[in-house]
């Protein structure tokens, strides 16, 4: 009896304890983030669980705590912009304590517990502090802890010489030879200041099979390859301020790919940046231990009511494809290869302040979002031919495609919920059958509308779209011209 009476007090007082910031916590903190720490109103608000904002040094999160914090701050990937207001007044120092030792030890959050007398001190040296902070005044004071990036077995080489230009590693031998298993690459490992190059060697894991973006800078020369195939290259001497930066895209499958960046530093200033962006993600993560800004972007719009046109390569798209952004935010890659419009997005239509690196390998991907690939392959036999695009008075194209002595006329507009595709054929002959999509599941749902995949719903005037062995066509007739229209869920 005695026994059991003391073990429940011990057990009750450990569990009071360790509940004490679990419970300031709920009071304090839950209503915004969440009281399983991932964001309050399914994650509108930033999440405190797996943010790198309550990691490594413990004074952010007090000055967060303390002054609160507004303005558009990046948490764990994700953008907001609101406001934190402080909480300095209301809880005591030894509370905050309790508050920050719990969230940084809940979740899969670890890091080290918080003392009382830390936030003291800093209450006390942060005295007249009676604004909220921004993300950028706080980082510049305590910038965020580096996680694990997603280059893994990542061993670093040092090599030395008055080279001009990036050598070839091969014969060389290097001076240092160092493993990275934070993933970071880093100029910090050299001992060099001028004369030097480095290569790093690891494997990137691809969390998912798509297009990914590559953004490189660097002062001087630097090269990135993927899988041993070149996917950026800056060569000569100069400065890394976005001028010379280079972007470039690369379909990957999910998985491990062999990845390799070599650099020269010649002689001057020194720095390498490189970034990643996942498949149909918008933001950037570094494989560096410095970021580089993507340069301003120049946004390629509609103007005046006319949509833009854009000459160049579109991941997602073969080499031959026309993009068109239309007024409204509805946009299309069309393939000249493939005789098909391969890709409709919404939102930005292209950035051009790009640069390509080499055919092929740098393209630059949609600007905006619901990126939907429609088709991969060709959507008329192998004997039609491509035969330009002409534009109506308000700058919307009809693309033209000769089969035989017939020539198929495919015109696209914008409308106000979407995209109007016309089809016809001039000359008489036999019906076409037109790839409409063999890339996404297609599911009539009612009267003369079809679920092309999750996002895209495709109604037409009364023409049946037919899909057999994973490809939907439409078959068009001569005498019966064909108006479909595209729109998002
Ligand atoms: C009234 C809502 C509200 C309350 C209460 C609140 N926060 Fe916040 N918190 C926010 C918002 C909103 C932001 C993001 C501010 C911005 O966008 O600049 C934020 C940001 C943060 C951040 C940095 C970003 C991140 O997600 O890691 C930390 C750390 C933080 N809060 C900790 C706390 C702690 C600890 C408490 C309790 C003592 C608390 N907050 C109470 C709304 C709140």
């Amino acid at each position: 009896m005695i026994y059991r009476s003391l073990f429940s007090l011990c057990a009750l007082t450990a569990s009071a304890f360790a509940q004490d910031g679990g419970q300031l916590f709920t009071q304090h903190c839950s209503a915004c983030h969440g009281t399983d720490g991932k964001g309050a109103t399914g994650g509108a608000f930033p999440p405190l669980a797996g943010s790198a904002w309550v990691a490594g040094d413990a004074d952010r999160a007090i000055k967060i705590v303390l002054h609160g914090l507004h303005g558009p701050i990046n948490v764990a990937g994700k953008t907001y912009n609101l406001a934190m207001p402080p909480q300095g007044a209301v809880i005591p120092d030894d509370h905050i304590a309790a508050i920050l030792t719990f969230v940084r030890s809940s979740w899969e959050n670890q890091a080290s517990a918080v003392n009382a007398d830390l936030v003291k001190s800093i209450r006390a040296a942060t005295s007249d502090r009676n604004t909220p902070w921004t993300a950028e005044e706080i980082l510049k004071l305590h910038p965020l802890p580096f996680e694990k990036t997603a280059l893994s077995s990542l061993i670093s080489r040092v090599y030395q010489g008055p080279w001009s230009a990036i050598p070839d590693f091969a014969p060389l031998k290097p001076i240092s030879v160092e493993e990275e298993h934070d993933g970071i690459i880093s100029l910090s490992d050299s001992p060099f200041k001028e004369s030097f190059a480095m290569v790093w060697e690891g494997t990137f894991e691809a969390p998912s099979a798509g297009d990914y973006t590559f953004l490189l800078d660097a002062d001087d020369a630097a090269t990135v390859t993927i899988n041993n195939k070149p996917c950026l290259k800056i060569g000569g001497t100069g400065p890394m301020n976005g001028t010379r930066a280079r972007r470039g895209t690369m379909t990957l499958p999910a998985g491990t790919h062999p990845f390799r960046v070599e650099y020269l530093q010649i002689k001057g200033n020194q720095g390498i940046a490189l970034g990643w962006k996942a498949p149909a993600s918008n933001s950037w993560k570094w494989l560096t231990d410095k970021t580089a800004p993507p340069r301003e972007p120049i946004p390629i719009e509609a103007a005046d009511g006319r949509p833009a046109i854009y000459r160049n390569f579109i991941a997602g798209s073969t080499a031959r494809a026309i993009g068109f952004g239309f007024p409204g935010g509805f946009n299309i890659s069309y393939s000249a290869d493939n005789l098909a419009t391969e890709l409709v997005w919404t939102g930005k239509f292209m950035d051009g302040a790009l640069h390509w690196v080499e055919r092929g390998n740098g393209k630059e991907p949609p600007a905006g979002e619901n990126v939907v690939n429609l088709s991969k392959s060709r959507a008329l036999p192998a004997a039609a031919k491509f035969r330009g695009y002409k534009l109506d008075p308000t700058g919307n194209p009809t693309f033209s495609v000769q089969v035989g002595s017939q020539t198929l006329l495919d015109s696209w507009q914008a409308n106000a919920v979407g995209l109007t595709r016309k089809l016809s054929i001039s000359g008489s002959g036999k019906a076409m059958k037109i790839l409409i999509s063999d890339r996404l599941a297609t599911k009539a749902t009612t009267g003369h509308e079809y679920a092309l995949g999750d996002k895209l719903l495709v109604t037409t005037d009364g023409a049946a779209l037919e899909t057999t062995e994973g490809k939907t066509t439409l078959n068009l007739d001569p005498a019966k011209p064909v108006t479909l229209t595209y729109r998002w869920k």
